[in-house]
């Protein structure tokens, strides 16, 4: 199984960038995880990060056909961009999405999301554990599919 997680805007700058909504770890520590969580659940997986729209737009357009699973937090282009949700309804792959602070708390602004409608669920405020739980809410699906 291969799994892609996505990051969009500042989310390099983890463990910089406001640490009493995002925490103290850093960026290279969240792929260090993810990458450690794949090879303990024997999957493949490749991380992600741009502050651009457009590439993050033609990263999700070269996982069509090659990628069982996106898991991806758009960050700020969450609550802006279409073109990011137009790419994952585009490339028909089920995308969980993840936020490290729970936005559901948070400014008016954030309360909407335009990829939620693209993805089959989304995990909040569980910190970078919540990309663990979405890799595998992935994983268990892809099993229960192959039981079929
Ligand atoms: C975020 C929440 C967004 O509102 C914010 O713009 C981010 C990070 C999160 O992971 O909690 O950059 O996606």
């Amino acid at each position: 199984m291969k799994i892609r997680v996505i990051n969009g805007p500042n989310l390099n700058m983890l463990g910089i960038r406001e640490p009493d909504l995002y925490g103290a770890d850093t960026y290279e520590k969240l792929c260090a995880l993810i990458e450690s969580h794949a090879k303990e659940k024997g999957i493949e997986v490749e991380v992600f990060q741009s502050n651009h729209e457009g590439d993050l737009v033609d990263f999700i357009q070269q996982c069509y056909q090659k990628v069982d699973g996106i898991v991806i937090n758009p960050a700020a282009y969450t609550h802006t961009s279409v073109a990011i949700l137009d790419a994952v309804k585009a490339v028909q792959i089920p995308t969980v999405e993840v936020h490290i602070s729970d936005v559901s708390k948070r400014e008016d602004f954030r309360q909407i999301s335009y990829i939620r409608q693209a993805c089959e669920t989304t995990i909040s405020g569980r910190g970078l554990q919540g990309y663990l739980d979405a890799m595998d809410y992935l994983i268990e699906r892809s099993e229960k599919q192959n039981e079929q």
